[in-house]
């Protein structure tokens, strides 16, 4: 990760996250560790990035936004222990580690992924931020990771593997199984800071552009990455016939479109009355990474 400040946040919500978790009576050991091992074993921390980029850029110092990070954290990793279990993507591999399924058994991976869940709602209840932006927060996260959000695209995601979907339905599949919660980060940093509706609309269209970018990388990487590096199996979509952006469009097209909504990302960030440069770095970063 060439970004300093995104390995700054990604140990200071590290740290956050093994003190909560740690914090938890180990009544169910086996429970307790696959929370851990899915929550605690790596990751790039993005969406918490987002959550603390956004809201100090907007004035609000990272003490306030700790539970906030670590709550969108808790719930991209439930996601991903879901994600990865056979029913869904069936994968084996997941940040360089067995997935949870495979270190334990899948009746633990599923609780493990609901425990996450729920702990992320506990989380954003204990921020150090007033009870109408707790509620705020608490429907934004809700929604995003939901029916209207990441599960409603999961399940659109399931049925468009092994069928032919044009750019429109992978489109919107890719807005909600992964753009809704980048949206939603973004949304909380500002939510955070009592950002004005105005800042909030450029900041929308900035996440959206991110969001989508981010899961057309995600599919480039599957073609063109390294297991080793990725920490998860290249050529996983391929092998499951999963509709993509370089299935779909083929690789190049692919990589042109995720440049133009980078281009459209900073574009947006422009409009903004702060210094946005290093959310105008980590969009750069988003299809520039390797993992
Ligand atoms: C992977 O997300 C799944 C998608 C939504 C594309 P990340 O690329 O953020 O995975 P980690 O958290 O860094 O492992
Ligand atoms: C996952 O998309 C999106 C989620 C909501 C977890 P992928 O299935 O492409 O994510 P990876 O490639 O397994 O990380
Ligand atoms: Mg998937
Ligand atoms: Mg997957
Ligand atoms: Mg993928």
């Amino acid at each position: 990760m060439p970004l300093i400040q995104l390995q700054e946040n990604q140990q200071r919500v590290n740290n956050f996250l093994s003190e909560q978790l740690s914090d938890l009576a180990i009544n169910e050991p086996r429970l307790h560790a696959a929370m851990s091992h899915g929550l605690l074993l790596g990751g790039k921390r993005v969406r918490p990035f987002l959550v603390y980029a956004v809201g100090e850029m907007l004035g609000i110092h990272k003490d306030s936004l700790d539970h906030v990070a670590g709550s969108i954290e808790a719930i991209h990793a439930y996601s991903l222990i879901h994600d990865d279990l056979p029913a869904m993507d069936d994968d084996a591999l997941r940040r360089g580690q067995p997935t949870c399924h495979i270190k334990f058994d899948e009746a633990t991976a599923v609780l493990a992924g609901d425990a996450l869940q729920t702990f992320a709602f506990e989380l954003l209840g204990n921020a150090r931020v007033s009870d109408t932006q707790k509620v705020e927060m608490m429907q934004c996260l809700a929604k995003a990771s939901g029916y209207q959000g990441m599960c409603g695209g999961q399940a659109l995601d399931l049925a468009a593997t092994d069928t032919d979907i044009s750019l429109e339905q992978l489109e919107k599949i890719h807005r909600l199984k992964t753009g809704a919660l980048i949206c939603c980060a973004v949304e909380l940093g500002a939510i955070a800071a009592n950002a004005t509706s105005q800042q909030k609309a450029h900041l929308k269209t900035f996440s959206q552009n991110i969001g989508l970018a981010f899961q057309v990388h995600d599919d480039i990487l599957d073609v063109i990455g390294d297991t080793e590096i990725l920490g998860k199996p290249q050529g996983s979509d391929e092998a499951a016939n999963k509709s993509t952006y370089p299935a779909l469009l083929g690789l190049e097209a692919a990589q042109n479109k995720a440049k133009d909504l980078i281009l459209q990302a900073n574009i947006s960030l422009q409009a903004l009355p702060f210094d946005s440069a290093l959310l105008q770095a980590f969009s750069r970063f988003i299809i520039a990474r390797n993992q």
